[in-house]
């Protein structure tokens, strides 16, 4: 089978229009929401979590809201939230706020007997919806037809669809996350005879579907070289690569990427540098190979806040990542000078659609004995993302602080 362009899917849908759930795209978010010039919103959501208590258990990604991040039991990033929600078997109720794909994760990690709630069923992931399940079993079949699939392993960012990730568990792949990436490709070219960067490797991994947290981590912490990178597109025939270029490569990266950190460009950085003496450039690794190599310090969101925090007072900082993050550092750390690696204002659009109203009216309703928003990946579907899942998690050596 191969993919028809012209019936590909649209990376997004307009968000509130239609359903598509076999995808990580926004969809419709029903209920009737608290207004949100609603002045007694913080009081409501202090009342309902406080009804609650022990039952319900509030899980914040740094990108959310402050209005958000204010009712969260714990933050973290997308590793430490899986690892957090598989952490409370107690609590017959998590609400997650973030986006799609990570409420997926929690659904998959926990037990049968908790729901995982997320307040609005729009807050999906561009990037994640940059590689659709029929879109990867076509690339498998056509590397399977290259001759190449039995030396590929999958490596799966955390951002993307239960789907995709029950395909890297059926095929003997490992998800990954930013904080985890060097790991897991680690692991993943052990299983299929090393990286050998003396020429003998010929093992290779599929990685989806950010392409520069692939590339970033494949060349400047494993070694291996950009010509050792081929990006497989899933909107041209054979991915737009020859069998040639597909048998030489070791990383085969999937063309997605994420649109804000796909923002930020070389120009910023050298603008940030003229402009702020002695400054220091963090980035994500979601970012662009260009811009990576030229900033100081990269890492996942969590490993940009510890750095900023451990960082002597009066360091200049500017940020590549989602602007909520970036702005809460400055506020909790206003002896050091940080700024946005970016002119124009970016926030996550998908991440900003949890806010106040939807965090309570998805809590109001608990106290009322409503689960709104259930996230449910299917059985089966859920066993074989798990097993990629807990390949992560069992990973060597791994925290976020490395
Ligand atoms: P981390 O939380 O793993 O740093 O990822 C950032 C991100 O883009 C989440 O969507
Ligand atoms: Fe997706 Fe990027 Fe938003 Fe993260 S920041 S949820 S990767 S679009």
């Amino acid at each position: 089978m191969t993919t028809d362009t012209a019936s590909a899917p649209l990376p997004l849908l307009v968000l509130g229009r239609g359903t598509d759930l076999h995808t990580e795209r926004g969809v419709e978010c029903p209920g009737d929401l608290p207004a949100a010039s609603d002045p007694g919103l913080v009081e409501r959501a202090r009342a309902a979590k406080a009804a609650l208590g022990d039952r319900v258990f509030v899980l914040g990604h740094h990108y959310q809201r402050d209005e958000v991040i204010e009712f969260a039991d714990v933050t973290g990033d997308s590793f430490k939230l899986a690892r957090d929600a598989a952490a409370r078997p107690d609590a017959p109720y998590i609400v997650f706020c973030g986006v799609h794909f990570m409420a997926e994760s929690a659904d998959i990690l926990t037990s049968d007997e908790q729901t995982v709630i997320l307040p609005d069923l729009a807050a999906g992931c561009s990037m994640a919806d940059m590689a659709a399940i029929a879109q990867v079993e076509d690339c498998w079949e056509q590397l399977e037809a290259a001759g190449v699939a039995g030396e590929t392993i999958p490596v799966t960012y955390m951002n993307s669809s239960a789907a995709i990730k029950a395909f890297t568990g059926r095929h003997g792949g490992t998800i990954c996350t930013s904080s985890n990436a060097r790991t897991a490709l680690d692991w993943a070219f052990e299983q299929v005879g090393g990286v050998g960067l003396d020429g003998s490797g010929t093992g290779k991994v599929l990685f989806l579907p950010d392409q520069h947290l692939g590339r970033n981590t494949a060349v400047r912490e494993l070694g291996l070289s950009l010509d050792d990178c081929v990006v497989w597109d899933p909107h041209r025939p054979n991915g737009g690569l020859t069998r040639d270029e597909l048998e030489r490569a070791r990383m085969i990266l999937w063309r997605g990427h994420c649109s804000v950190h796909g923002r930020f460009s070389v120009d910023a950085v050298e603008a940030a540098r003229r402009e702020i003496p002695g400054v220091k450039v963090i980035v994500h690794p979601e970012c662009q190979y260009d811009v990576v190599e030229l900033a100081d310090e990269v890492g996942s969101t969590e490993k940009i806040i510890q750095t900023i925090a451990a960082a002597p007072a009066g360091t200049s900082w500017v940020v590549g990542t989602e602007l909520n993050l970036v702005r809460r550092l400055a506020q909790q750390f206003p002896e050091q000078r940080i700024a946005f690696l970016e002119k124009n204002v970016c926030y996550c659009s998908t991440m900003n659609r949890i806010d106040l109203p939807h965090l309570v009216w998805a809590l109001e309703s608990l106290v009322d004995g409503r689960v709104v928003n259930p996230i449910r990946v299917d059985p089966t579907v859920a066993a074989e993302a798990r097993a990629a899942l807990d390949r992560m998690l069992a990973l060597p050596g791994k925290t976020h602080k490395d």
